[in-house]
């Protein structure tokens, strides 16, 4: 029986793991679904009370037993230094080599698309999002710290396996889904080494593709086009940093971060364990208000559901999302008057319905 580690959190994490819970106890309890819920006490205020972050025991337990992580938000103004929050997302994602971090950015409906004469049919997109290497490795040091000769290194390592596998996950993808392009972007033109790794790599590996168009742009420029018009853009890989504010400026095309879920995968294993979460962090100011939007959590749940091989339930949670929207039933960052709850409640019901 597929067993579940839920990690809530901190700030509107455990608000909406709490709904997305939910969710699972319907699949579990009405459908008969073989999950088995394991409920993890890690974040701030574990973090505040002993110290902990991610346990070795714990981690191994995921590890031999789990099939999958299901996470809310990480980050407590209380823990400036995000200590906690690097130690467990890290921990999990370079922990477990889940080198592909799928971001979709797809809207539901016309009135969350942001940009002038454009409707949901032109937002629909997969970012592959290096998510074990890059700069995120925290490479580097402080030197002299706190005199006026300071220096601060964070060093951006790429590797050419770990650059290959997932640029060859985006085709991969792409091949999969009748994609006819894929996008690849990077600073090649001002990163003359690690870039141009991820350059050179990108066209080597399309040429195994031959039915896919590979097109290359820097990624401020890719940020340009995305608002202007992101038509043309099927699947994008990208490293590490440029992935993580790519997706935010993607959340704003279908509606904002509320909308925005993700997996954390091993691409080329299935089978292997899978980390999956909404693209929002804690969001301190809404914490305790009922204002957090739970859709992106319910299709988080989706794509964990697709993961352990109930496809078409992400496909059913897609719909009864685009309808939340569509019939107001959804909270005031997307339009709607309803809070958390309130959207939840009408959520089991539809998926009961
Ligand atoms: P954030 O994603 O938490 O929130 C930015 C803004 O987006 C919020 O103020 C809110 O207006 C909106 N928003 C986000 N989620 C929403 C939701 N579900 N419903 C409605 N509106 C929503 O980003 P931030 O404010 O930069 O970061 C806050 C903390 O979260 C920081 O500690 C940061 O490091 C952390 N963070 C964690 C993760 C993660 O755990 N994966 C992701 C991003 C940020
Ligand atoms: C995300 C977040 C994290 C990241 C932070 C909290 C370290 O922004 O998951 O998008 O940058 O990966
Ligand atoms: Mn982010």
């Amino acid at each position: 029986m597929p067993l579940i580690a839920i990690i809530p959190g901190d700030g509107i994490g455990p608000e909406v793991m709490a709904q997305a819970r939910r969710v699972l106890e319907y699949y579990r309890s009405e459908r008969n679904f073989p999950l088995d819920l394991w409920d993890l006490d890690l974040g701030a205020e574990r973090f505040l009370r002993d110290g902990t972050t991610l346990p070795k025991e714990v981690a191994d337990r995921i590890r031999n037993e789990a099939s999958a992580v299901l996470l809310g938000a990480l980050g407590d103004p209380r823990v400036p230094s995000n200590e906690h929050a690097r130690d467990i997302l890290f921990g999990l994602r370079f922990g477990f080599d889940l080198y592909a971090n799928m971001r979709p950015v797809k809207a539901l409906a016309d009135r969350l698309v942001p940009l002038k004469n454009r409707t949901a049919k032109d937002v629909n997109m997969m970012v592959f999002r290096e998510n074990t290497e890059g700069i995120y490795v925290n490479v580097g040091g402080q030197f002299k710290k706190g005199t006026p000769d300071e220096i601060a290194i964070n060093e951006d390592v790429n590797t050419r396996k770990g650059v290959e596998r997932l640029i060859r996950a985006g085709f991969e993808y792409a091949k999969a889904h009748g994609k006819k392009t894929v996008h690849m972007a990077d600073k090649s033109n001002a990163m003359k080494h690690a870039h141009e790794l991820w350059y050179r790599c990108f066209f080597e590996v399309a040429k195994e593709y031959p039915g896919i168009a590979a097109k290359h742009l820097y990624v401020d420029a890719l940020c340009l086009f995305m608002v202007q018009d992101p038509t043309p853009f099927e699947v994008i890989v990208t490293n590490n940093l440029f992935g993580d504010i790519v997706t935010d400026l993607g959340a704003a095309l279908q509606g904002g971060l509320g909308m925005a879920a993700s997996a954390n995968v091993h691409y080329a294993d299935p089978k292997r364990l899978a980390m999956f979460e909404p693209v929002h962090g804690s969001a301190p100011p809404l914490v305790g208000k009922d204002l957090a939007n739970p859709l992106a959590s319910f299709m988080t749940v989706g794509m964990m559901l697709a993961h352990l091989g109930w496809k078409e339930e992400e496909a059913r949670i897609e719909r009864i999302c685009a309808e939340a929207i569509e019939t107001g039933n959804c909270t005031p960052d997307v339009g709607g008057t309803k809070g958390t709850k309130a959207v939840s409640d009408w959520f089991v019901d539809r998926l009961k319905g």
